[in-house]
């Protein structure tokens, strides 16, 4: 727990803070001289705050990892007490918590889906899926969409379809990139999302057979493309893809790294699309990002594989306790809370309806319109941003930034859309339909309050 509250204000810290963090971290995909991180100073639920006396609403949920929202009890207190039992174990041993949270993970996973094979985050998840898959069709080639993230570790930047990649190059030289469904700006020109499935399925088997179906190993999916878009397929692509991966047996790889654990009101988001993969990678949520953790859930098919066979990869910290600790807290939250009932009433009362009423006017401000244009050219070439694309070159895109100023909203921006990716616990009704949480906090949701932030669809 932290022990300031939201509305301290402790300059000396902020100063503290942003001098070592400006001397001395290096972060993620940024110019370094060309960023001003916040200096955070303490979180509750939904909210965080800095030490000038501002609280941010996190709609971003971070890095859309804090299903739970920040210090939530019951994976601290798990946390704290996996501490005091036993901190640390190498992967090779037996261990409680980590077979728990193994045997929980396969429970609400599809039938045939019994091993959990632990990482470190999502690429790492990403990376061994993908050697599971090669070791086990004998082939190399991977498949994978444009409008991707799949994380930083080679393979995973490699199959990675946005900007991002660009400046990795070359990576590894075995993956091949298609056009999935995007019926707002549908590369196939499709004028409904029937005839986007069919035309994205039809161009997805020309590119299996024009990239030889017998050198593929696996298509790797976001099963809804998180940051290139929040894109959710139209009916029966996924579908369609099973099909197409059985026919020319191919290894379907759902990344669920994003979308797992309750971001869409199910365990995993494919269970709303009535498909089931052969591997599932996620992190994240599982256990919200207190302790860093990802994993790939193996289908029995691939798992019996390598009931012989080594598995040619492993982690110095794969399952560790204090992040199983707290992975097997949120089943027991979800479980109690009813936390995916939850969403999925959210989704239904609040962000349904209103993005339903929304969704022909992307309504941001008129200065952020100009600089993010979210309408415009929906279909053909002028589908890519390329404004967007040269501010990924330049610095990182500003991947999820947060709002400067005092106090506001955190929001994931990229690419063109502004996506609100609350956590499940702590955000009211009142906070998902833009109105600014009352007083003692001193949220500012200036966009909210005007009604102009679009909830990406
Ligand atoms: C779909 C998807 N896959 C993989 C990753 C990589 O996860 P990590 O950053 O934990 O390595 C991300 C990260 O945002 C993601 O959204």
């Amino acid at each position: 727990m932290t022990d300031t509250l939201p509305t301290t204000v402790d300059r000396a810290a902020d100063a503290r803070v942003r001098a070592d963090d400006r001397g001395h971290v290096f972060h993620s995909w940024s110019a370094q001289a060309l960023i001003d991180p916040l200096p955070v100073a303490g979180g509750d639920g939904a909210t965080f705050w800095d030490y000038a006396g501002n609280s941010y609403l996190d709609f971003s949920s971070q890095l859309v990892n804090l299903n739970l929202g920040h210090q939530h009890p019951d994976l601290v207190e798990a946390i704290q007490r996996q501490a005091g039992r036993l901190a640390t174990i190498q992967p090779s041993m037996a261990n409680d918590v980590r077979g728990e949270l193994a045997r929980r993970i396969s429970e609400v996973a599809p039938d045939g889906f019994s091993k959990v094979f632990f990482t470190n985050g999502g690429a790492d998840a990403v990376e061994n899926a993908v050697r599971m898959a090669r070791q086990f069709t004998g082939r190399r080639k991977v498949l994978a969409m444009y409008r991707s993230y799949h994380g930083n570790t080679t393979t995973a930047i490699s199959l990675t379809g946005d900007p991002r990649r660009w400046a990795n190059e070359p990576g590894d030289g075995s993956v091949a990139r298609f056009f999935g469904p995007y019926p707002y700006r549908s590369p196939f020109h499709s004028t409904s999302p029937e005839e986007e499935t069919a035309r994205a399925l039809e161009h997805l088997e020309q590119t299996i057979v024009l990239e030889g179906a017998a050198t593929i190993a696996a298509i790797i999916i976001e099963t809804i493309v998180g940051t290139n878009g929040i894109l959710v397929p139209p009916p029966g692509y996924l579908a369609g893809v099973r099909e197409l991966c059985d026919r020319y047996g191919i290894v379907y790889i759902a990344d669920e790294v994003m979308v797992g654990f309750g971001r869409i009101g199910e365990w995993f988001a494919f269970q709303a699309f009535d498909v089931v993969p052969d591997l599932i990678t996620f992190a994240k949520g599982v256990n919200s990002g207190y302790v860093p953790l990802g994993g790939v859930v193996v289908s029995d098919r691939i798992a019996g594989h390598f009931d012989t066979v080594s598995f040619p990869g492993g982690l110095t910290y794969s399952g560790h306790p204090l992040a199983c600790a707290a992975g097997v807290a949120t089943f027991e939250v979800f479980e109690r809370d009813g936390i995916l009932a939850r969403v999925r009433d959210l989704g239904d009362r609040v962000v349904g309806p209103r993005l339903a009423r929304d969704r022909a006017t992307a309504r941001l401000g008129r200065g952020r319109a100009r600089h993010r244009p979210v309408l415009g050219d929906r279909t053909g070439a002028r589908q890519a941003d390329p404004r967007a694309a040269r501010a990924v070159q330049r610095d990182g895109g500003g991947c999820c930034a947060g709002r400067r100023g005092r106090g506001g909203l955190q929001e994931g921006r990229r690419v063109a859309v502004h996506a609100l990716q609350p956590p499940a616990r702590g955000p009211t009704a009142g906070d998902l339909r833009g109105r600014p949480r009352a007083r003692p906090r001193r949220d500012r949701c200036r966009a909210a309050r005007r009604g102009r932030v679009h909830v990406s669809p």
